[in-house]
This record gives C-alpha cells, sequence and structure tokens, in this order.
C-alpha cells in the first residue's frame, strides 16, 4: 500500500514539474492508482495552466488595448492644440475695451495674441490724443510698431482695434503695411464710441486684396468688459471656432 502512494506521489510530482517547465501536456500515463487518476489529475493541469495563459493573455490584450487608446487621445489632443495655434490675435488699444475684446477672443480660442504696442507711446491724456490721432490720419503717418512677429504659422489672423476718427488707428496700417497675409484669414474686430467699423472693413479688404476676410465683429465701447456671448456668437457664425 505505501508502495502505491510513493507511485502516485512520485507521478504527480513529475507531472507537476513537466507543466511548469514546458507548459506542455505531461507524458506520464498511468492509468489508475487506489482511485486517483493520474491521467484526469495530468488534464486538469493542464487545463489550468491553459487557463491561466488565456486570462494572463487578456489582461495584456486589455492593456495593449488601453495604451493604444492612451496614445490614440494623447494624439489626437496634440493635433487639436496644433490647430488652434495656427489662429492669432492682434490688436491695439489705448484706453483698454478692445483689449478685453481681444481677451475674450483668446479665452473661447485658445489662439496667440499680439499686440501692436507704438515704439513711441501716445499720451495719457484723451484730449491730447484726439489731436495727435487726427494729425496722424491726416499726414498719412506710419508710427513703427515697437516688436515684430512671425505670422507663417498662422492660417488665421484677428485684428482688433478701436475706431479712431471713422477710420483705423494708423498704426493698424502700419500692421498691413509691414505683414503680408495673403492666403490667410482675416477676422476684424473693432470697439467704438457708437460709429462701428466706418468702412474699415472695405479698407482692410484693399490694403490685403489676397486674403479672406470674415464679416466683423463691432462691439461698443462700452459693453466690451461682457462681450462674451457676442463673442462666441460670432465665432460660430463665422466657423471660426475650431
Ligand atoms: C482718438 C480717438 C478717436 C475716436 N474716434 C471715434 C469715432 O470716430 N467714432 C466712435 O464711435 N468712437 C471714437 N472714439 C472712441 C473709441 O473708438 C472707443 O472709446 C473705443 O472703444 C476705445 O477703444 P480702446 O479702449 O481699446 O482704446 C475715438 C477715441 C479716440 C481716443
Amino acid at each position: 500500500m505505501k508502495k502505491i502512494f510513493y507511485f502516485i506521489f512520485a507521478a504527480i510530482a513529475a507531472v507537476s514539474m513537466t507543466a511548469c517547465t514546458n507548459n506542455e501536456t505531461p507524458s506520464v500515463d498511468i492509468s489508475e492508482s487506489g482511485g486517483l487518476s493520474v491521467e484526469s489529475l495530468s488534464e486538469n493541469l493542464t487545463t489550468d495552466i491553459l487557463d491561466s495563459i488565456e486570462v494572463k493573455n487578456e489582461t495584456i490584450s486589455e492593456t495593449d488595448k488601453s495604451d493604444i487608446s492612451e496614445k490614440t487621445t494623447a494624439e489626437t489632443t496634440e493635433e487639436t492644440q496644433e490647430e488652434s495655434k495656427a489662429a492669432l490675435i492682434v490688436y491695439f488699444y489705448w484706453s483698454g475695451n478692445t483689449e478685453a475684446v481681444a481677451n475674450e477672443i483668446a479665452a473661447q480660442t485658445g489662439a496667440d495674441i499680439f499686440e501692436l504696442i507704438p515704439d513711441l507711446p501716445y499720451t495719457d491724456d484723451y484730449d491730447e490724443l484726439l489731436d495727435i490721432a487726427q494729425d496722424e490720419q491726416s499726414r498719412g503717418a506710419r508710427p513703427q510698431i515697437a516688436e515684430s512677429i512671425d505670422l507663417s504659422d498662422y492660417d488665421t489672423v484677428f485684428i482688433g482695434y478701436p475706431n479712431w476718427w471713422a477710420d483705423m488707428p494708423m498704426i493698424v496700417y502700419t500692421f498691413f503695411d509691414e505683414y503680408d497675409l495673403s492666403g490667410k484669414t482675416i477676422a476684424p474686430f473693432c470697439t467704438s464710441g457708437g460709429s462701428g467699423f466706418s468702412g474699415t472693413l472695405g479698407t482692410i479688404a484693399e490694403l490685403e486684396p489676397n486674403a479672406e476676410i470674415t464679416e466683423g465683429l463691432h462691439i461698443s465701447g462700452s459693453s466690451a468688459d461682457k462681450c462674451a456671448d457676442d463673442v462666441s456668437e460670432w465665432l460660430s457664425e463665422t466657423g471660426l471656432l475650431n
């Protein structure tokens, strides 16, 4: 009897070792020993091993799937960011209204922003400024812009300015003189005391004949700090929001 138990024990050990090392069905073939079938034991072990391999494979493939989906999401986000990088907001302001609109457009689009700062700053005195602006306009001045920018990466250029004497401030003319916006989309916006664009949309079209010009956005100076709804409506109507 003892011998039979030793024999069964040895057979089980042999089967387990073979299964663990090779992942193959053990070759020991002993039909029955004391009611315990070594063959069925071997089958059970093999099935368990195969099951565990399958579970492992499933786990790996689930991990792979989530890796792939994470990668795809990351790549898509990167591409979207690259697309939103293609828009730039260029603007000039004196008292802050146009800047408020520019910042709202930036917040809603994620576009880059570039302020047209005059090399020689304007006076802080409103009445004096009225005279200076009128004088610049009458002599077709081109006030120098303090910094330059590379526009080559941008497909869309928002351009914002206050209405000065029924026209664009002359520094905006400097910008159009210095930069060729051919092939780009120009999205103009303007703030005023009530005159709106005063024909400046037509002027931009003349200055940049090879650009596509969208419908403009006019915001009254007194509403500039609450322009979010007007901006979002304009962006969706003109298709400027990606
Ligand atoms: C020199 C100057 C001229 C202006 N001319 C006009 C004008 O012709 N029509 C008008 O509606 N508002 C005019 N305004 C008012 C501005 O367009 C308005 O206050 C604008 O919102 C100011 O923008 P900002 O705060 O970005 O400088 C003028 C303002 C200045 C300083």
